[in-house]
């Protein structure tokens, strides 16, 4: 899944991983799960995210090549948030090449700046499940309390106006250049990102192959 901050690639890849039953790999989650950890992992990649910036490749691929690795990927996964430029996605190449794995399809969230900033700004993300909520396009029912588990939301550091524009100019330099990357391969697939999230999960079902 590739697509700007704040595109909805979180919110959807959980709905997605879950319709499909196949484990969400998100490269953000786990970053933030380690820094949240104090491994030596977190470490290395908090400044980096607090900035806004892309943690240094061979500590990412290393990280994707472990959790592509263990057994509950084995049938398939959902990447959410890698690769992030080419040199990640040569290195998923030589990743899935090891395991015998391949790319099906690979899904551009398209949204415009402005929204993601609203939608960046407003996000609140739960301490205890990862799920991702936002104070007015799916306000939780108690304030502060995520609707699915009941733990604390919170915002994320880089969630702070500068940050966020910060992380769509690296998107646009770095991350961009993966959608010509892909189409000319034939994976990409294009779809609009606004409107409900039912109705961009609706889409995103409709493009991607299910195995069925
Ligand atoms: P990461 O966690 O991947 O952040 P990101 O790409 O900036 O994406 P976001 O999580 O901000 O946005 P999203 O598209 O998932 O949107 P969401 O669903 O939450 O990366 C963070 C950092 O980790 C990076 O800056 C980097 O430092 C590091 N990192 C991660 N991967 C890396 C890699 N491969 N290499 C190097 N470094 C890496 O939605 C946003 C909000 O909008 C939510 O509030 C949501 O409720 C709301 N929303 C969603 N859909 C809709 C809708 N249809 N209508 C209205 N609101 C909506
Ligand atoms: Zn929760």
């Amino acid at each position: 899944m590739v697509g700007p901050p704040g595109a909805g690639k979180g919110t959807q890849a959980q709905i997605l991983a879950s319709e499909l039953s196949i484990p969400q790999v998100s490269t953000g989650d786990i970053f933030r799960a380690n820094v949240g950890g104090g491994t030596e992992l977190g470490q290395q990649a908090k400044a980096y995210m607090d900035r806004g910036d892309l943690v240094p490749d061979e500590v990412t691929n290393a990280m994707v090549a472990d959790r592509l690795g263990q057994d509950d990927a084995r049938a398939g996964f959902l990447l959410d948030g890698f690769p992030r430029n080419v040199a990640q996605a040569r290195a998923l190449d030589g990743i899935l090449e090891d395991l015998g794995q391949r790319l099906d399809v690979v899904l551009e969230l398209v949204v415009e700046t402005e929204e993601v900033v609203t939608r960046l700004s407003g996000r609140r993300s739960c301490r205890s499940c990862n799920h991702v909520q936002h104070v007015i396009f799916d306000p939780p029912r108690t304030p502060g309390v995520c609707d699915n588990c009941g733990g604390e939301l919170v915002q994320r550091e880089d969630d702070q106006e500068e940050t966020i524009r910060h992380r769509l100019r690296v998107y646009e330099e770095q991350t961009a250049p993966l959608v010509d990357f892909y189409r000319e391969r034939g994976l990409l697939v294009s779809i609009q990102a606004t409107g409900s999230v039912a109705d961009v999960t609706a889409r995103a079902l409709a493009a991607v192959p299910t195995g069925e």
